[in-house]
């Protein structure tokens, strides 16, 4: 049985920032507490850029980073240091300037030029580093994602074939109407993490966000996000709450 949703909702995005900074380094002590290590993917973006940016300032909560570990949930099939690269941005922003071991940073390999090679690369990976049988998801302490304007999250778009994907956990994922290959995790690991935290800012993202809180039927790539027993926290400002009548689903 799925969880239900907890939504949030702060001033603007520099509070939505400062309020996702501190569940991050809430969930990070809990989780290093619990078992020694804080086990992330980060998600591209600009909202999460704000978030990687707030987690590197001088104000920045304390976070176990000698004992966190980074993946990503979805990737472009683009060299590290392209400006399309989520993990150029992660990198940039957060990766580069927090006590992070390099060791502990895994990115998609997408020197692949394979789409297909890349993913299950990286899902072969995720499989040694948390030690997973064929069968079995990793458990992440947290998974961040984003909403894009058209409902798509991580690189999950509607009417894609990653949608359906029920063994894998991680696949090439071609998008037609971008014309090109995303890697992304599937949903069997969005819905095994521990904690899921979706991050939305500006009133682009209202008219988007009413439909996925009050349109059941709308079928959107984020409303199928459902962590079978852990957290689902939508952090949202004013701006992309907007159009909401006031329930969460
Ligand atoms: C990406 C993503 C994607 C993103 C949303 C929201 O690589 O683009 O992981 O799912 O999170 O499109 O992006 P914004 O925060 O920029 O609106």
């Amino acid at each position: 049985m799925a969880v239900a949703s907890e939504i949030r909702i702060v001033n603007d995005a520099a509070e939505l920032f400062k309020t996702a900074a501190d569940e991050f380094a809430m969930l990070a002590a809990q989780a290093v507490h619990r078992k020694g290590s804080f086990c992330v993917a980060l998600s591209g973006g600009s909202t999460p850029k704000g978030l990687y940016t707030s987690l590197a300032s001088k104000n920045a909560p304390a976070v176990p980073w000698s004992q966190t570990r980074v993946f990503f949930g979805d990737e472009r099939l683009v060299p590290p240091e392209h400006p399309d690269s989520n993990f150029r941005m992660a990198n940039e922003t957060l990766l580069s300037k927090v006590p992070l071991q390099p060791d502990n940073i895994f990115r998609v390999p997408t020197e692949e030029s394979d789409p297909e090679q890349a993913a299950s690369r990286y899902q072969s990976l995720m499989e040694n580093y948390f030690a997973v049988r064929p069968g079995q998801f990793p458990c992440f302490d947290l998974i961040l994602l984003g909403l894009g304007s058209d409902g798509h999250t991580a690189s999950l778009f509607s009417g894609t074939a990653a949608l359906a994907e029920k063994k894998r956990l991680v696949v090439a994922n071609w998008v037609e109407k971008l014309k090109s290959h995303r890697v992304t995790v599937t949903y069997p690991v969005i819905d095994n993490a521990t904690c899921v935290m979706f991050l939305v800012s500006g009133k682009e993202k209202a008219g988007i966000m009413r439909e996925v809180f009050e349109n059941p039927k709308a079928d959107l790539p984020a409303q199928r996000v459902k962590p079978a027993s852990g957290r689902l926290l939508w952090l949202i400002d004013y701006a992309a709450a907007g159009l909401l009548s006031g329930q969460a689903p």
